[in-house]
């Protein structure tokens, strides 16, 4: 089948038609319960009740693009295929990518004080990468804590389940406007400035770049399928569309991905007080797990998890 229009546009800060005047297609209260139920099962994602014309919006373009004309329809079929390329583009759909870089910028001066104590090399797991902007400005961190040379051995592993956002972070190129509040001694050592076609545009530069490895990873999977540990774990904004019982399933998993003394951190909303007595809370929403935990995991476990880097899975 032909792509439409509105399936190769990525831009999906489409304005939301509100109410049900001018909408294509009947969206009925029955096509919302399946859909939060749906990207619920899939993603872990609790989608609200203002998330509707959100929802009616960008899943309007997927009708379209499969030439189908009604949600029940679309439903029925994502279901019954079970098409894994129609999955995927039905959860690119529904995740909320806003991000930054230096977003919540209290983390990075605590990130950087705390890596030069660490064994080196050190690794960072940056869990909800989005567009990269968050995995980028961890590296900057590492190397302007660590220097070049230091920071060349360090890793950071960028995972996001939305492969649509992850192959915009691949690339590393941006709009000069997203990076114009960063100090002239970032901008200057960590982008190459765009010329020509790619005038207004920004691009990170090759060491940043080669620091950062992305892997598609849906952080509710039973398995995540790494076989390492880290030094912190970055979890920010994506626990917030989380319910309870997932935040505590997707904490329990962290657990012994990280390693003694590691550090946590949280979105600015983002309480995992309640939900876990593994992590706690250092302050400023950085979390570190606790030493009742570290020594709670068996001498088994703590072997597999750390000793086979050979292992299938992402090795970092
Ligand atoms: C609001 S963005 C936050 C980006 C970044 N962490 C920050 O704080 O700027 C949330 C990200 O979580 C991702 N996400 C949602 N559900 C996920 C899941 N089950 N597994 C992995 N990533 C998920 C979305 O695709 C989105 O890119």
């Amino acid at each position: 089948m032909m792509a439409t229009r509105a399936q190769q546009r990525t831009d999906r800060a489409e304005p939301v038609k509100s109410g049900e005047q001018g909408r294509d297609f009947e969206f009925t209260s029955a096509d919302f319960t399946r859909i939060r139920e749906l990207i619920h099962r899939s993603a872990g994602i609790s989608l609200s009740d203002h998330k509707r014309d959100m929802a009616y919006s960008r899943l309007a373009r997927r009708l379209r693009a499969c030439g189908l004309d009604s949600f029940k329809q679309y439903l029925d079929q994502l279901e019954t295929e079970n098409d894994p390329a129609e999955w995927e583009a039905f959860t690119n759909a529904l995740t909320t990518n806003l991000t930054a870089f230096f977003r919540e910028a209290h983390h990075f001066p605590i990130l950087a004080d705390f890596v030069p104590r660490r064994a080196q090399p050190v690794s960072v797991w940056c869990s909800a990468a989005s567009t990269g902007e968050e995995p980028y400005s961890i590296a900057m961190t590492l190397i302007e804590a660590l220097g070049e040379t230091g920071a060349r051995q360090a890793t950071v592993l960028a995972t996001d389940i939305d492969t649509q956002v992850l192959a915009k972070a691949e690339a590393g190129m941006y709009q000069f406007d997203q990076v114009k509040h960063l100090s002239p001694e970032r901008l200057k050592r960590f982008f190459l400035k765009g010329t020509g076609a790619h005038a207004g545009m920004v691009k990170v530069r090759p060491q940043v770049r080669a620091m950062v490895r992305f892997e598609q990873l849906n952080l509710t999977d039973r398995d995540y399928q790494l076989r390492t540990q880290f030094d912190a774990i970055f979890c920010r904004n994506v626990m917030i569309y989380f319910d309870k019982p997932t935040q505590a399933q997707v904490l329990g998993r962290f657990e012994p991905l990280m390693k003694s003394g590691g550090l946590l951190f949280a979105g600015h909303s983002e309480n995992f007080t309640y939900v876990t007595q593994a992590f706690k809370l250092r302050g400023q929403t950085v979390y570190e797990l606790t030493r009742d935990a570290a020594a709670a995991r068996t001498p088994a476990r703590t072997a597999e998890t750390a000793g086979s880097a050979s292992a299938s899975g992402v090795t970092v």
